[in-house]
């Protein structure tokens, strides 16, 4: 499958909205506040069912989550595929081997090498190779993920890229050398062990770099924000763990450089690091995207720690997609992302854990706990249960854990738990809690039958969108280039597939090569498609025949989209604009309906 297709298989397209619009049900669709144009009332409506878009209001634009991401990221049709396979954690580089690179890219490549080939063969380098295999780590491995030395000459990395033609401005921009106050830019990283940080399809994006010795703070220094770098939204080693999380499902996700490279070391291939800070909510996104399960390694001093609590209170929010979100063609098919907390034994990290017992570290990941009893366990050890002021703040900050529970059996534990924990009655703690726990459990009851019902409308519904007028119009033009300049740009907005777009565009502007490998299977049918035989005039005719064509069958289905909308939606008739909309589509279908109607082109 090429990444076209991957891409576009995993487009869930009411989830990928929602990243952007707040939405709502209506009737089987979605509709929100169109983000494009300002307004009051919602005409921006999503379509499940044909995995599709529109805006009935003043953009009166629409298409798939492709043509979605283009707009509203303000992203080329490539650029736009890019972004979101890397959402979704797929390896872009597999199918563009001849993807050529930003400068700022290049730099990162060339410094990794360089830091590499100093580890291996300069004087310096011996002792930092000494220090790694003290630490357990074998050759191959200091191999496998780049490890190199940076020199402790201050203007080492500089001189050497600037001799390979880098620009002392690119270099700054890449966060590999910095201004002093006199003025002059210096290497950022001297005499350190240089962790490269690769993104997932293993480019090095930014340097993780640790000093020697214990008594040089800080311990690591690392890249600075850059276009290329964000420390809250990498994760350490997914380009190696990507395959094993995507095929097992589940993922673990440690603190630092060290931990995720003795797990790899020791056939542990789905541990990844979060760069030494909580989880944001990012990083979560791409997780999700590739595994539904991951379990938190955190060491003993993290676990008790008043900041991991915090993060992992608002962690359940973001991980644990709550059931009234869950709708559309997404209830069958959502992964809902679990996460659970592993702990380490006192003093040690997954680093030196896996090193003196390996065979451990399984059993220990798979005796990780929910987050719910992760926090039942930690949240009273730092209260004073004994005390009833201890025992308040305890409840209330289960309360408010309590609110997002979704389903009544896990309302009903934690209630449990509590009593126990707290030695109240129920009956008590409903009144610390001010929660009505029939409330809580209807909640739930009636999230979850909302999304049984939608569920129902979903299925048997057919996806296939590909359209053979916007097929036969792109053959024709592929095949008779000198026809592109019968054609206006702006009938780009005929074709509700955004790879159609691209390719016509591209057509048209003469830069068909700059898509040619993201679509190329697309291409060759098209270019084979064949076509009946005609003089230039029989295709000129044929091309404005077809583009017609495809104005009235677009115009149709909104047509039928506007009158289903009508239907469920008869209470906002007033405010609405749809209404608008119906009338003009109808008044442009009547007149194309005349101009084609004795026409006997291709349908
Ligand atoms: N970290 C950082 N800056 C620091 C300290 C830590 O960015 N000054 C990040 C790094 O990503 C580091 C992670 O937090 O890998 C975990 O920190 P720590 O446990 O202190 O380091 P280790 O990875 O265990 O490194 P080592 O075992 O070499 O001490
Ligand atoms: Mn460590």
């Amino acid at each position: 499958m090429g990444i076209l297709e991957d891409v576009k298989s995993r487009i869930e397209i009411a989830e990928l909205i929602e990243q952007y619009v707040q939405i709502n049900l209506s009737g089987q669709n979605y509709r929100g506040l169109c983000p494009f144009h300002e307004e009051r009332t919602p005409s921006f409506f999503i379509f499940p069912q044909t995995k599709s878009w529109r805006c009935f209001g003043a953009c009166a634009d629409g298409g798939d989550g492709i043509s979605f991401i283009m707009k509203i990221e303000n992203l080329t049709f490539k650029d736009a595929l890019g972004f979101l396979a890397k959402q979704f954690g797929l390896n872009i580089r597999l199918t563009q081997p001849n993807r050529s690179l930003t400068p700022l890219q290049e730099a990162h490549e060339a410094a990794t090498i360089y830091y590499q080939n100093y580890l291996k063969e300069s004087q310096e380098g011996k002792e930092a190779f000494e220090y790694l295999l003290n630490r357990g780590l074998h050759p191959e491995t200091i191999n496998n993920f780049k490890l190199g030395l940076s020199p402790t000459g201050r203007q080492t990395l500089k001189g050497h890229l600037i001799s390979k033609g880098f620009k002392e401005r690119e270099l700054m921009e890449a966060g590999l050398i910095k201004k002093s106050q006199n003025g002059f830019s210096y290497d950022m990283f001297n005499g350190r062990i240089m962790f490269p940080i690769q993104d997932i399809s293993s480019f090095t994006i930014g340097f993780g770099a640790r000093s020697m010795s214990n008594e040089i703070e800080p311990k690591y220094i690392n890249s600075p924000k850059t276009p290329l770098f964000d420390k809250g939204s990498t994760l350490y080693g997914i380009d190696k763990a990507n395959e094993s999380i995507r095929n097992s499902g589940t993922g673990v996700i440690v603190e630092g450089y060290m931990d995720v490279i003795t797990a790899h070391q020791f056939g542990f291939k789905n541990v990844i690091a979060s760069m030494g800070t909580s989880l944001t909510s990012n990083q979560v996104n791409q997780l999700s995207s590739i595994g539904n399960e991951y379990i938190l390694a955190l060491d003993a001093d993290a676990a008790g720690k008043e900041a991991t609590i915090r993060s992992l209170e608002n962690a359940w929010k973001t991980f644990e997609v709550p059931a009234s979100k869950i709708n559309g063609n997404l209830a069958g098919r959502i992964k809902k992302t679990s996460v659970r907390i592993a702990t380490l034994p006192n003093g040690t990290d997954p680093d030196n854990f896996i090193q003196q017992n390996p065979d451990a570290w399984n059993y220990l990941i798979s005796e990780a706990k929910t987050i719910i009893d992760f926090l039942l366990e930690v949240l009273p050890k730092r209260y004073d249960l004994s005390s009833n002021d201890g025992k308040l703040q305890v409840a209330e900050r289960f309360g408010i854990l309590l609110l997002q529970i979704d389903d009544a059996e896990t309302q009903d534990y934690v209630l449990e738990q509590l009593e126990v924990m707290l030695d109240v009655k129920r009956h008590t703690l409903h009144e610390i809690l001010g929660i009505n726990r029939q409330a809580l459990i209807q909640k739930a009851r009636r999230d979850k039958t909302k999304v049984e019902k939608v569920e129902g409308y979903a299925a048997g519904f057919s996806n296939n969108s590909s359209s053979p007028i916007e097929d036969y119009v792109l053959s024709l033009l592929l095949q008779n280039p000198d026809l592109a300049v019968e054609v206006s740009e702006a009938k780009y907005l005929l074709f509700q597939n955004s790879e159609n777009r691209a390719i016509f565009l591209a057509i048209l502007s003469g830069s068909i090569i700059n898509i040619n490998s993201i679509v190329e299977g697309g291409l060759e049918r098209l270019k084979l498609f064949s076509l009946p035989p005609m003089d230039i005039q029989q295709k000129k005719e044929a091309l404005n025949q077809c583009l017609q064509r495809l104005e009235k069958h677009n115009i149709q289905s909104l047509t039928l989209l506007e009158s289903t909308l009508l239907d469920e939606d008869k209470s906002n008739l007033e405010e609405s604009k749809i209404l608008d909309t119906v009338r003009q589509h109808h008044s442009r279908l009547k007149e194309l309906f005349l101009s084609t109607s004795n026409e006997k082109g291709i349908n």
